[in-house]
């Protein structure tokens, strides 16, 4: 059902966390992905991660808000490979939980720049190659606190559900040209392991295990890739501007 073999998959903010489990586990699968992040040192660090693991792959630094610089990113794939046929649009900064009374501007520009105004700017990038090829897949990363209007993550939040918004617009727009439109929620230990995490982040993550159906949290390679792989794949050709959470369920707890 996930056959990935020799497609080429764009999966943007792919240095660490979900972005490169997916690349781990899509380019297991058999995948030729193209990865981003904005850092030089992490990019060259996660392609050097990529070439042991033998995964065919290009790895570009590209911030996901600058429209010219995701063009020129999937130029470079279609040059290399001929053609694009996947987007996991993956990549969005992210500013300290912070409470509504107190959000900046800037805090607001730089979700809504990385969030919705960057996934645009990758979905316009491939649906023109992919039209033409009469088939493509993207997937498009949400949050479920965006559902529940989590306290502190305001921007986030809103910025998120613009992303769903724009989910749903996509999957009318080309549903007819082969291309289907699909959002994951996903839930992951990233955060709560992640040096950088402020320690509000960490505590909100390690509450929302507390009373879990599940009881974990979750693993991008082998509990949120799996997902996207099968929405990547030619046999979820009949869903379309869907939300569905890879999260073990914690959406109902929380
Ligand atoms: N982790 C979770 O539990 C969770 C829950 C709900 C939703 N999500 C969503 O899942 C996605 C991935 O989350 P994550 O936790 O894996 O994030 P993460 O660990 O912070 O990693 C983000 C990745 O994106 C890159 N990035 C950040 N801003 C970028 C930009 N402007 N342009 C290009 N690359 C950029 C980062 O590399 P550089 O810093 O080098 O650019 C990094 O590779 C996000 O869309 C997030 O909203 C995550």
């Amino acid at each position: 059902m996930s056959d990935l073999r020799d497609r080429v998959i764009l999966i943007t903010g792919a240095t660490k966390g979900i972005g490169l489990g997916l690349a781990r586990h899509l380019g297991g699968l058999g995948a030729r992905v193209l990865i981003t992040g904005r850092r030089d040192e992490r990019v060259a660090a996660a392609s050097g991660e990529l070439d042991g693991l033998g995964v065919e792959h290009l790895a570009v630094v590209a911030d996901v808000s600058d429209r010219e610089a995701m063009l020129a990113v999937v130029a470079e794939a279609v040059e290399r490979w001929g053609r694009i046929d996947g987007l996991v649009a993956n990549a969005q900064s992210f500013r300290p939980v912070t409470p509504l009374a107190d959000v900046s501007a800037a805090d607001m520009d730089l979700l809504f720049d990385t969030g919705p105004k960057g996934t645009l700017w990758s979905m316009q990038a491939v649906v023109p190659h992919m039209t033409s090829a009469g088939w493509g897949r993207i997937v498009t990363m949400g949050t479920s606190m965006g559902l529940t209007g989590a306290a502190g993550y305001g921007p986030y939040a809103a910025s998120n559900e613009a992303i769903r918004s724009l989910t749903r617009t996509a999957a009318n727009e080309w549903g007819r040209d082969g291309i289907t439109v699909n959002c994951v929620l996903p839930a992951s230990a990233a955060h709560r392991l992640d040096p950088e995490s402020s320690p509000e982040r960490k505590a909100a993550f390690a509450a929302m295990y507390e009373n879990h159906p599940i009881g974990r949290d979750g693993d991008p390679e082998l509990d949120i890739a799996p997902l996207v792989a099968f929405l990547l794949s030619d046999g979820s050709r009949y869903v379309t501007g869907q939300t569905i959470g890879a999260d073990g369920g914690g959406i109902m707890r929380a």
